[in-house]
């Protein structure tokens, strides 16, 4: 994972205590890291061991940067309590993953009863779950955000509803972390049409915006949605931006809608979740088939117009180099990779 290093976003550090759960995962790691980039005192929700070598290794790495590892779980209110207190927590950013959502409950109960949380970014970090209808057992998990998102509401405890849309990655329907897989080598399974177009944004921006948003005036109580122009895809489009990295063509098979939905149906736990929200995005284009038009719904490219995303043609240049490194290849071979080096485009605005 490609992280900054620390104090990277600014060079003044900014007050308000931060408590990141799920920073030992996929996106929390990221909203971990550009807390800590930003300077801001960074305390991380730890469950309590025994813990993975991986995880005790990716929490020793948080705390050579300056995090404060403090034990616990969210569905804990008592605990929760306790720790908001004694840490004298100003926000609170949930990153705790898809299945656990509903562990959130005690959490919001435990902000409410202690009075003094200035913030809350629920586990969100995908689309806007009021406004996007999958199909099971996707929904079940937006039923839950949902509800979530009406306790939070009915709380008090302000808030900001990150919808930062598709990690930047080849979006594989049955994986729910893709962006640690490279994308095809040998061939690509193209979404109906592969005409319906998605958001990529890079799992380093999702951190440091969402960092940005959290104490600005503007967030408060807001939907923020990440729609980077630059970053708006088809799947054939993304197919091709491959193949020039990867210097060749690959077979394209059409994944249907009903294969989706087969995919869906079979109810295996999460990849029949991913593939129901593969079938909202490319077949349903949920991601932009609304305008970002109420006024609960801000844009973070408005809010923030000096910040630049990284583009998907970097992400993929990064994807290609990762190959490289692992499978050094003949160059003379069709079948291979092409070798030289890619000059990394500018980010867009
Ligand atoms: N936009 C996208 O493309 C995208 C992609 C993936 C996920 N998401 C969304 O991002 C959010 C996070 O998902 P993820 O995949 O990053 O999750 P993840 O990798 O599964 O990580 C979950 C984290 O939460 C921690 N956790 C779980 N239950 C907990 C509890 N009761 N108390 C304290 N910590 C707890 C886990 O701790 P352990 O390390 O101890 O297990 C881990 O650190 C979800 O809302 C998901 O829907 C979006």
């Amino acid at each position: 994972m490609t992280v900054p290093p620390n104090n990277s976003f600014s060079s003044k550090p900014k007050n308000g205590r931060v408590l990141v759960a799920g920073a030992t995962g996929f996106i929390g790691h990221f909203v971990a890291e550009a807390s800590l980039a930003y300077g801001r005192p960074t305390y991380v929700l730890v469950r309590p061991p025994p813990l993975s070598p991986s995880k005790v290794s990716t929490i020793k790495a948080l705390e050579d940067e300056g995090a404060i590892v403090v034990h616990g779980l969210v569905n804990d209110r008592e605990g929760m309590e306790k720790i908001l207190k004694e840490n004298e927590i100003d926000i609170v950013i949930s990153a705790v993953g898809g299945e656990k959502v509903a562990d959130q409950f005690a959490l919001v109960e435990a902000m409410k009863n202690v009075g003094t949380i200035k913030r809350f970014l629920p586990s969100e970090f995908g689309h806007d779950v009021d406004r996007s209808d999958p199909v099971e057992p996707g929904l079940n998990m937006y039923k839950v955000k949902r509800e979530v998102r009406r306790r939070i509401e009915e709380s008090g405890v302000p808030y900001t509803y990150i919808c930062c849309n598709s990690i930047a990655s080849w979006p594989y329907y049955d994986n729910n972390h893709p962006a640690e897989v490279v994308p095809p080598l040998d061939q690509f399974q193209i979404y109906g049409d592969g005409s319906v177009k998605a958001y990529f944004v890079a799992g380093i921006d999702i951190g440091k915006l969402t960092m940005k948003c959290v104490d600005d005036v503007r967030t408060l109580n807001k939907n923020v949605h990440f729609r980077p122009s630059c970053n708006l895809y088809n799947m054939n489009e993304l197919a091709s931006l491959w193949e020039k990295k990867i210097g060749r063509t690959l077979p394209r098979v059409t994944i249907t809608e009903t294969d989706l939905l087969a995919a869906a149906a079979e109810n295996r736990i999460p990849q029949s979740v991913v593939a129901s929200f593969t079938h909202d995005i490319f077949i349903k284009g949920c991601q932009v088939n609304f305008s970002i038009d109420r006024p609960t719904d801000v844009d973070v490219g408005t809010l923030y117009p000096e910040e630049t995303f990284k583009t998907l043609d970097e992400c993929f240049t990064e994807f290609l180099l990762k190959i490289e490194d692992h499978h050094p290849v003949d160059k003379n071979s069709t079948n291979t990779p092409m070798l030289e080096p890619l000059p990394i485009t500018t980010s867009c605005a």
